[in-house]
């Protein structure tokens, strides 16, 4: 079991790749915190790990809210008697305007994509730190690595998770504490629904879900959308101890979309 002995948090675990990860954790032997504003998503989670054998609890939260962060480490190390990772999955699209910019939309895309992953983050090194190190993973976007005109300002918000990323790993990585990032191209989930409901994206307008899921994935070299369960695996390996040796590192799991 690759994760055996370890135990940690997943945000925003409730569906997608949040969840396919988290299940694929459990699997390999993970203690998991399941993580999602949507409370009764989340204990579906948990009651499926259950089911199969594992160890999950789940907490409804709005991770917007900085408080919660503490609130989610406190519950984790309350259940599990510490932590060894923490997979800060949580995210947002962000608005597609620009010249229309309602700041609202962008305070939002910053909170969810940043602010909040950097609460955890603060919140849970203190108990890595006193497990001799751990792990913790950020979900990036390969619209952080190369711009997006789709969304501006979620390739911001995106190359601002990367940079805290290699920040973090720098800056922790003598106490044993690795800091990854993992970096989706377009993904079959139902974030990708959002954009084709936005009235400010003209590309994505009228789309129906299969439409959109296409439309993305013709973008990737391999010419399809992923799976979460793809970037699930990827999540895997940088958590486990496979990837001792590295931190500071964002992988792209895009069907060489940035290739
Ligand atoms: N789907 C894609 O194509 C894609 C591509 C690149 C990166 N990403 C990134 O992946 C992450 C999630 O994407 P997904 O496609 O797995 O999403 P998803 O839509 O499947 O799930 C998002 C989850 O986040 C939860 N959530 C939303 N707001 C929350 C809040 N305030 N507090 C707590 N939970 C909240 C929702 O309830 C939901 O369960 C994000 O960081 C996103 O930017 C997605």
């Amino acid at each position: 079991m690759r994760m055996k002995n370890k135990a940690g948090i997943v945000t925003a675990a409730a569906s997608g790749m949040g969840r396919a990860g988290t299940l694929l954790l459990a699997r390999e032997g993970a203690s998991v915190l399941v993580v999602d504003r949507d409370a009764a998503g989340a204990a579906r989670v948990a009651d499926e790990i259950t089911a199969a054998g594992g160890t999950a609890f789940a907490v409804g939260a709005d991770l917007r809210d900085p408080a919660a962060a503490c609130e989610i480490v406190a519950e984790a190390t309350g259940r599990f008697g510490g932590i060894d990772f923490l997979w800060n999955h949580l995210g947002h699209p962000g608005p597609a305007a620009v010249e229309q910019l309602d700041f609202a939309d962008f305070d939002l895309a910053v909170d969810l994509n940043i602010r909040s992953q950097l609460a955890s983050t603060i919140a849970a090194l203190p108990e890595l730190r006193a497990r001799g190190g751990g792990s913790i993973l950020f979900t990036a976007s390969t619209s952080g690595l190369v711009a997006s005109a789709f969304s501006p300002v979620y390739s911001s918000v995106k190359a601002g998770v990367i940079g805290l990323v290699r920040g973090l790993a720098k800056r922790y990585a003598k106490e044993g504490i690795r800091v990854n990032a993992v970096a989706p191209g377009p993904v079959d989930t139902p974030m990708a629904r959002e954009f084709v409901d936005r009235k400010d994206q003209p590309a994505t307008k009228g789309l129906d879900r299969e439409e959109l899921v296409q439309k993305f994935g013709a973008m990737t070299a391999m010419g399809r959308a992923g799976r979460p369960e793809e970037i699930g695996y990827a999540a895997l390996f940088l958590l486990s101890d496979e990837a001792s040796f590295v931190t500071g590192a964002v992988l792209p799991v895009d069907g060489g979309l940035v290739a």
